[in-house]
């Protein structure tokens, strides 16, 4: 039961190259709206960007670090509402991080389907940190005792073991209810959306096609572009919700389409039904035009003052840390570190 403990939210992205659609519907848009309900802690996943992309280029981490704090901003993360940060800046989440390393067995580290996918065929290569990555989300969210926390599908996975984890913790240790039973928010039509070249694929950062997906830095004529060019199939927008069964690049269009309208997908499916999908694209572009322009331009500006993003991000990492180093000081002294 985890009904004794204060709605919290947190989340958090890796800095590895620039975000995308994907990472705005899926998780930085419902960011947003969470912010008038309950307080929210968003982090810089830095730590977990060195478990492979990120690992041996510190300037560019350095950079892309700004640069996802520049696009939290942009999206509507109000740095004075919600504390925003770098997990590096925090020491409690490597501290959690143990501890839950040696909570967790091997058996669920083995079961992570995204272990899996970013490891590739040669697993041995991949480093010990990818294999670990679970445990240290896990401390990200548990760290605040985070009830809420908002990501796409794809986190589903990390998000049950982070659960399974603080049940763990509690019951070895006899604390019931020390951590939390975090509850995944996962929500809006923009759950999972898929590569604008292959609708079998997730729209990701690591994609070769740069016209799989729409940066967050793209500007209004490449976001146009994209949306116009995107794979579909030759048959026109079907008549009903069944009608997308089977067509996945048709689905994800419309998909875009709710996720950045909040229009439900039936009654976009009901204006365009039978018609060829250049109209729709057009609109559809000047839409994804409107919301995701505005926050490229935004970026840049914040880009131009540095200073100014690093304070912000100091300033959240010290009422980050705040809240945190109690919560572990706790953790500590339940597992015998001290008295
Ligand atoms: P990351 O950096 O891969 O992605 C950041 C967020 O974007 C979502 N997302 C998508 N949503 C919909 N469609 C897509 N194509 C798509 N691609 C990405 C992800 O679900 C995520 O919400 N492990 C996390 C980072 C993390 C974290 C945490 C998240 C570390 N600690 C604690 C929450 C809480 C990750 O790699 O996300």
């Amino acid at each position: 039961m985890s009904n004794t403990h204060k709605p919290l939210v947190f989340s958090g992205m890796q800095p590895t190259n620039t975000l995308h659609l994907g990472n705005y519907l899926g998780a930085l848009k419902n960011w947003v709206k969470l912010q008038d309900q309950m307080p929210c802690i968003y982090c810089v996943v830095d730590m977990h960007a060195i478990t492979a992309v990120a690992y041996g280029k510190p300037d560019e981490l350095r950079t892309a670090v700004r640069e996802v704090a520049a696009a939290y901003i942009a999206a509507g993360v109000d740095p004075k509402k919600s504390v925003l940060f770098q997990q590096s800046a925090v020491p409690a989440h490597a501290e959690l991080a143990w501890i839950f390393n040696c909570v967790a067995r091997l058996g669920w580290a083995d079961r992570m389907t995204q272990f899996k996918e970013k490891a590739g065929k040669h697993k041995e290569r991949a480093s010990v940190g990818l294999y670990t990555y679970p445990m240290l989300m896990a401390a990200d969210i548990l760290v605040y005792k985070a009830t809420h926390v908002p990501v796409g599908e794809d986190q589903k996975q990390h998000l049950e073991l982070t659960r399974d984890v603080a049940q763990k913790f509690n019951n070895d240790y006899n604390v019931e209810d020390f951590f939390p039973l975090t509850e995944p928010v996962i929500m809006g039509a923009g759950t999972r959306v898929m590569s604008l070249r292959d609708g079998a694929k997730k729209m990701s950062k690591s994609d070769d096609s740069d016209m799989s997906r729409i940066n967050l830095t793209d500007d209004a004529d490449m976001v146009a572009q994209k949306i116009r060019k995107a794979r579909t199939d030759p048959n026109p927008l079907p008549e009903n919700e069944k009608g997308l069964e089977g067509r996945p690049e048709a689905e994800n269009l419309i998909n875009i389409y709710s996720a950045l309208s909040d229009i439900p997908r039936a009654e976009i499916i009901a204006r365009f039904a039978g018609q060829q999908f250049s109209g729709f694209k057009n609109e559809l572009a000047d839409i994804a035009v409107a919301k995701i322009a505005p926050i490229a331009t935004r970026m840049r500006e914040l880009l131009a003052d540095p200073a100014e993003l690093d304070r912000i991000l100091k300033d959240g990492a010290l009422r980050a840390a705040a809240i945190a180093d109690p919560i572990v000081a706790e953790a500590k002294k339940i597992v015998g570190f001290s008295h």
